[in-house]
């Protein structure tokens, strides 16, 4: 099977990226990860990439004067790995609309948060704070505004009336866990509704 070469970004723990190291690993999946990057040396989620035999970098944002230097810097490796797709799996930084216009419609992120509700950070206390019944998460296309553009996927949790942060936190990263891989699937095969739309913009 011909599989197209993604790259995923991380700063952190990388449960997301172990997902989809695991969706990549079945035979009929239609994507295979050629890269990772994370901008944090410590990133727990890079153990992954290496008991994974994938290639991995480490590229500090703070070696870079300005964030657009720091983003070509990513660009240059991901277009050296071959991954004609990239998606974002924690990855703490805001990315340039410079990068987000080089690669338009090619970059995806998961968000843990039923958008447009909750942009940002602390998704899950705000949740609770605001009372809401409902949560969970998305994935999307990455457009210059933070957590937004065209949505791809969501999954909801129920909240309960004895959740905390981190029992809801939980149960929303097993959603997470589920859609990423299926929305990367979605994207790759160029299947996903956008306003319940097909529409195509995989070249
Ligand atoms: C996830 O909750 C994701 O939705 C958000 O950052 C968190 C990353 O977790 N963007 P992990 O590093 O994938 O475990």
């Amino acid at each position: 099977m011909n599989k197209t070469k993604i790259a995923v970004l991380i700063s952190g723990r990388g449960s997301n990226l172990k997902a989809l190291i695991e969706a990549c690993a079945q035979p009929d999946f239609p994507a295979e990860i050629a890269l990772v990057i994370s901008n944090k040396k410590d990133a727990g989620g890079l153990k992954y990439a290496e008991e994974a035999g994938i290639t991995y970098k480490f590229i500090d944002h703070k070696a870079f004067p300005k964030r657009e230097a720091f983003d070509m810097a990513i660009h240059e490796e991901v277009i050296v790995s071959g991954a004609q797709l990239i998606c974002l799996a924690g990855f703490m930084r805001i990315i340039s609309a410079e990068f987000i216009t080089l690669w338009k419609n090619k970059i995806i992120n998961i968000h843990p948060s039923l958008l447009p509700a909750f942009k940002g950070v602390d998704t899950h206390k705000r949740a609770l704070e605001e009372g809401c019944k409902y949560h969970g998460c998305t994935v999307h296309f990455v457009v210059p505004d933070v957590d937004s553009g065209p949505i791809i996927a969501q999954s909801v949790v129920e909240v309960r009336d004895d959740d905390t942060e981190e029992t809801l936190a939980a149960r929303v990263l097993e959603k997470e866990h589920e859609i990423y891989p299926r929305s990367l699937r979605l994207v790759v095969e160029n299947k996903y509704l956008v306003k319940g739309h097909r529409v195509e913009t995989w070249g």
